[in-house]
């Protein structure tokens, strides 16, 4: 088993502003941004002796000219809490790319994006790799956020929301059906109901499916197996039906994980 030996870097905070209700937007100058790719994530870390674990976080946005990173999240404790308090020029201990991202090198095939919640930022850049060629689906509890962002790719908007309030009422399937939605492939990350539901769809359908996983993590670096998902096939080293999602993932093909 192989344990990522990146090193941390003193990043600098570019910007920061908050884009809807607790959801901060950051630009993050960083030599990570050298060789990132569509659905790899990084580790950032807490100034504060008291959490010593890092937080991970997708990549939203890569900018290789600028030589910077977006990270888009959600305060959800501690961790993020400080993140979110973070100005222009502050530094911010970070390590990455880590994980092995989207397949973005399978011939151009008419594919469909699906974000739900916390796991639209990282299909962003996706979205803008894939050039116009995709449908995306983006399922909110209410407010939209990075909706527009989305919509200047060119590639075609559809949501779902919960309350009904923009798109359609319901989850992505939903919005996926209304809009009679076709693909090649299917690329998706959120919630685990929803990568179940969105599995299920896709196997229904004889679709392709790679789904992003955003398991609790501890290390973040393959060392520790906190973040292991039951997989079909036996792992050659361990003899286990086990993948780690940090190391092994994020991203899976959905039929070789569990869900
Ligand atoms: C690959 C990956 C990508 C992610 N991308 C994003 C993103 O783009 N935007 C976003 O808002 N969130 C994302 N998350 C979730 C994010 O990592 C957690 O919300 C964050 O770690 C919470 O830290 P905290 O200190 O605020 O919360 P606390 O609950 O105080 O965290 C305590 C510990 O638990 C870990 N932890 C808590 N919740 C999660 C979680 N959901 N996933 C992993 N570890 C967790 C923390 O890293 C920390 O070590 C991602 C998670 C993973 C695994
Ligand atoms: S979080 Fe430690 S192995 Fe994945």
């Amino acid at each position: 088993m192989s344990v990522v030996t990146k090193k941390k870097e003193q990043a600098v905070v570019i910007r920061q502003e908050e884009v809807a209700e607790d959801i901060y937007s950051m630009w993050i100058k960083t030599q990570a941004a050298e060789t990132a790719r569509p659905g790899q994530f990084v580790n950032l870390y807490c100034h504060d002796s008291g959490m010593i674990l890092p937080r991970p976080i997708s990549i939203c946005e890569i900018d290789k000219e600028r030589g910077a990173l977006r990270v888009v999240y959600r305060v959800n404790g501690k961790g993020t809490d400080l993140f979110s308090r973070y100005v222009a020029g502050d530094e911010i201990e970070l390590m990455g790319p880590l994980g092995n991202g989207f397949p973005t090198d399978i011939p151009q095939k008419k594919a469909i994006l699906i974000g739900g919640g916390i796991g639209i930022p990282p299909m962003l850049e996706l979205a803008k790799q894939l050039r116009n060629s995709s449908s995306v689906v983006l399922g909110y509890r209410d407010f939209p956020f990075l909706k527009e962002e989305f919509v200047k790719t060119g590639s075609s908007v559809y949501v779902a929301t919960e309350d009904g309030s923009m798109g359609t009422k319901g989850n992505v399937i939903g919005a996926i059906m209304e809009n009679n939605l076709g693909a090649d492939v299917i690329f998706a990350c959120g919630p685990t109901p929803m990568l179940r539901a969105v599995k299920k769809f896709a196997q229904v359908r004889k679709i392709k499916c790679y789904i992003s996983m955003e398991e609790r993590m501890a290390c973040g670096v393959g060392a520790c197996l906190g973040c292991v998902v039951e997989t079909v096939d036996v792992d050659d080293h361990s003899k286990v039906h086990n993948a780690r999602v940090c190391k092994d993932g994020p991203v899976f093909d959905a039929e070789e994980v569990n869900i």
